[in-house]
């Protein structure tokens, strides 16, 4: 499944958020969304999702969810969303429940997701035994269960240490590359966009507009930093976050 956006605007009120956004999510591949923080980037997480609409133009998901599918936009935040009460293969199942599978099936999409994920020995965890990263991969485990179309992922890995997000970027690579999948991905960190994206779109300080749309097209499991190419695009990328922080500086000392 594709998304795109045609000219897509936001206002809240007096408050201008987004600007001309004219945007295609491809299919089976990663779009990083990068910008400064209230650029509007969850907002258009929220209009891709169909959980908002914008105030003007048009947001169009093309295409069959794959087969199987339970639920065809699904959503990983970064705080987690795990009901405490409830074990690990419990947060999963909840997300089945609505959709009256033969237990075998809902026992058997549950071993699939948390074989994948790396959590088969904590199926019976509650989450307040599990770290940080392994929540987060809950959380990636239960978006799984559903087989989305599209993953909608907005900062999800914000709230963890530098080497915890390390580790699930790997796993996120690792998932994608037996699987590839189509997904969005929200984040202001730029190595979390060059590690992840195939398409990188930099939004300009609020309202945002897109300011540039870079590709990389090095294979996922091979971006090693020592690659010149990605350092090359990683390079570009910084300069044109700093070019927009200090504009945005640059504003404050003016209004
Ligand atoms: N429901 C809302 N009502 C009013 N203003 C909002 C609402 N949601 C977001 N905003 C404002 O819109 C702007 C963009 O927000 P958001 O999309 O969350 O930015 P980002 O995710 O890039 O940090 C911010 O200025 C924010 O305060
Ligand atoms: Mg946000």
């Amino acid at each position: 499944m594709e998304i795109r956006l045609n000219a897509v605007g936001h206002r809240y009120e007096a408050v201008e958020v987004l600007s001309d956004i004219t945007l295609t999510i491809p299919a089976h591949k990663i779009t990083c969304i990068i910008g400064p923080s209230g650029c509007g980037k969850s907002t258009l997480l929220r209009f891709m999702g169909g959980l908002e609409k914008p105030s003007s133009g048009d947001v169009l998901q093309l295409g069959t969810a794959p087969e199987g599918s339970l639920n065809a936009l699904t959503y990983i935040f970064q705080d987690f969303a795990l009901l405490p009460w409830r074990t690990v293969e419990d947060n999963i199942s909840l997300v089945l429940e609505d959709h009256r599978l033969p237990t075998e099936k809902t026992k058997a999409i549950i071993e699939n997701v948390l074989a994948r994920t790396k959590l088969s020995d904590f199926a019976k965890a509650l989450p307040k035994q599990l770290s940080g990263g392994m929540k987060q991969r809950v959380a990636i485990a239960r978006a799984l269960a559903v087989n989305p179309a599209v993953l909608l992922m907005d900062e999800p890995l914000s709230a963890l240490d530098s080497q915890t997000r390390d580790l699930l970027m790997e796993d996120l690579v690792s998932l994608w590359t037996r699987t590839p999948f189509t997904a969005v991905y929200v984040t202001h960190n730029l190595q979390e966009a060059v590690r992840l994206g195939h398409q990188i779109v930099v939004l300009s300080r609020r309202p945002g507009q897109i300011h540039q749309v870079v590709t990389i097209d090095t294979p996922l499991d091979q971006r090693i930093a020592s690659n010149p190419d990605l350092q090359n695009k990683h390079d570009h990328l910084w300069q044109l976050m700093r070019d927009e922080a200090r504009a945005a500086d640059a504003e404050l000392l003016h209004a």
